[in-house]
């Protein structure tokens, strides 16, 4: 080891079952200096830094630390008391004790400077539950930097913490690296990746795919193609005019508090419209308003014909059809039939065109849709029975039977097999070829580039690019959706207003 190397690890093997976490990783890490790690979900990085921490074991590979290495982690979960004080929860292990008793005045004296830094002014009798997710989340780091480490590792703090705070930690970090302390920071946002880090290790498959290379040397972009690696991208689609066609969806320079800034799109009735972002970019609450499930602060929305929906029944009424992420708990009656479940929306759907379609009606439109998604299970199986992919399908084919003028989905195929996720984008395919208007958010970019005719980028809250056709891809995706500064590249950000 160097003389400045605090943590030293090589060709780290980590595998969960069948799952290869780590494949021969390593990383070193010096004091005085920000390094951060990036890759894309289950690239490794939790798990490299349970092995660098000590909390998990490595099948293989070594981890050389310098003489009294102290390492303390904050990890995206939060791992507070909310029913303790701040006090308690800074203290939690070995709070300072005199004759026997704690020493509140020693932990009062100890956490000051330290919150301070942080510029966290609360009462440290204060239960941490009542304070705002920000401050409870600089709290978690308080706690951290009060074992006095000489490794700090950040695996995703910020997802959780509003670009104000944000900006508290920049000092922090660089008083922290002055004092040689080394800080191994893991995030997906990669403009903060380039205002804290000196250096940037990029895993991929458990892979490193770039090794500890100075920020100056890489821009984002590069780090994107790293992260995604050569996957091979879809070609590109063709470019549709559908201008003269009606548009279900309007929303016209909307604005919901916090979270959207003066958000203006449509989506054409045949059009596949896809809305993508980092955590908390807003996308989703433009969906949310969508489907009636947020109130908006200012701007006009016209969905359906029907104005703004109040809620989600509204929506229902106004012909949109919501399929969530989440279908246990949003989607479906698990312990009720396929043919229940597909039928229990169609009544909501009612008061939309004014006849009840009859029982016989809504039999014949199920035993159709289970026909046209292939579900691999008849009317009168129980749902429970199915698997995730035919459970899936069930949530889709309930919404379709509604006959929707609006698709809503949500990350619709998280979680099923290539076989149905291909299924699924055909129905997607053929809504709006039967002239729905659909708009669809995805985790999975490839999914965008697939299905939708164009994709509007959020960045803390406002539509600030429309991807389509050749710039369809999910390097170019990738890449607008980290642009925090509106047309530029790489970096900066540091000023940007708050919102994320
Ligand atoms: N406790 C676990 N059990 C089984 N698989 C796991 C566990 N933790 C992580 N994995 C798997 O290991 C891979 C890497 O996960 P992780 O280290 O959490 O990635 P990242 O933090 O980069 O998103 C993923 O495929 C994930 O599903
Ligand atoms: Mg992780």
């Amino acid at each position: 080891m160097a003389h400045d190397d605090i943590l030293v690890a090589d060709e780290l093997v980590k595998s969960y079952g069948g799952v290869r976490a780590l494949d021969g990783a390593s990383i070193r890490l010096r004091g005085g200096e920000v390094h951060a790690l990036v890759g894309e979900n289950g690239a490794g990085k939790s798990t490299l830094v349970r092995i660098l921490s000590g909390m998990l074991t490595a099948d293989g590979g070594t981890v050389r630390s310098a003489g009294d290495t102290r390492i303390a982690v904050v990890s995206q979960e939060l791992s507070l008391f909310p029913d303790l004080t701040v006090r308690e929860n800074l203290f939690p292990q070995h709070p300072p004790r005199r004759l026997g008793l704690l020493d509140r005045s020693a932990m009062d004296r100890a956490a000051r400077p330290v919150l301070a830094e942080l510029g966290l002014d609360v009462d440290l009798r204060t239960e941490l539950g009542e304070l705002p997710l920000a401050e409870q989340q600089l709290t978690e780091i308080a706690r951290a930097l009060l074992r006095r480490p000489k490794l700090l590792i950040l695996d995703e703090p910020t997802s959780a913490l509003p670009a104000a705070a944000v900006d508290r930690l920049a000092p922090v970090l660089r008083a922290l690296t002055d004092r040689g302390i080394a800080v191994l920071y893991v995030s997906h946002f990669l403009d903060e990746v380039m205002r804290f880090a000196r250096r940037v290790t990029v895993l991929r498959d458990g892979r490193v795919v770039l090794a500890g290379v100075e920020r100056a040397e890489v821009d984002v972009p590069e780090l994107v193609s790293a992260m995604l690696g050569g996957r091979p991208e879809q070609p590109p689609r063709r470019v549709r005019s559908l201008a003269d066609r009606p548009p279900p969806v309007v929303l016209s320079r909307v604005s919901v508090d916090g979270r959207l800034t003066d958000v203006t799109f449509t989506v054409r009735a045949g059009e596949v419209v896809g809305v993508a972002g980092l955590q908390g970019a807003g996308h989703l609450d433009a969906l949310a308003v969508v489907c009636g499930r947020t109130a908006i602060s200012a701007g006009r929305v016209d969905v359906g014909g029907r104005g703004l929906p109040r809620s989600l029944r509204g929506a229902v009424r106004a012909g949109v059809a919501f399929v969530p992420s989440d279908r246990k708990r949003y989607g479906l009656m698990v312990d009720r039939t396929v043919w229940e479940n597909t039928t229990a929306v169609s009544w909501l759907a009612l008061g939309r065109g004014g006849i009840a379609p009859s029982r016989s009606e809504l039999v014949r439109r199920t035993v159709d849709l289970t026909e046209r998604l292939r579900l691999g299970g008849g009317p009168y199986d129980l749902v429970a029975r199915l698997s995730g992919g035919n459970q899936q399908k069930v949530v889709f084919a309930k919404w379709l039977a509604t006959e929707p003028k609006i698709v809503v989905l949500d990350d619709p195929t998280r979680g099923v097999d290539v076989g149905v996720r291909a299924e699924m984008h055909r129905i997607v395919g053929e809504s709006a070829a039967g002239g729905a208007a659909v708009l669809i958010a995805s985790t999975d970019l490839a999914e965008l580039t697939e299905v939708c005719d164009r994709v509007l980028v959020f960045v803390r809250g406002r539509v600030t690019e429309e991807v389509r056709g050749e710039r369809l891809t999910e390097h170019g995706l990738a890449v607008a959706m980290q642009r925090t500064n509106g047309a530029g590249g790489a970096g900066g950000g540091a000023d940007s207003p708050a919102g994320r």
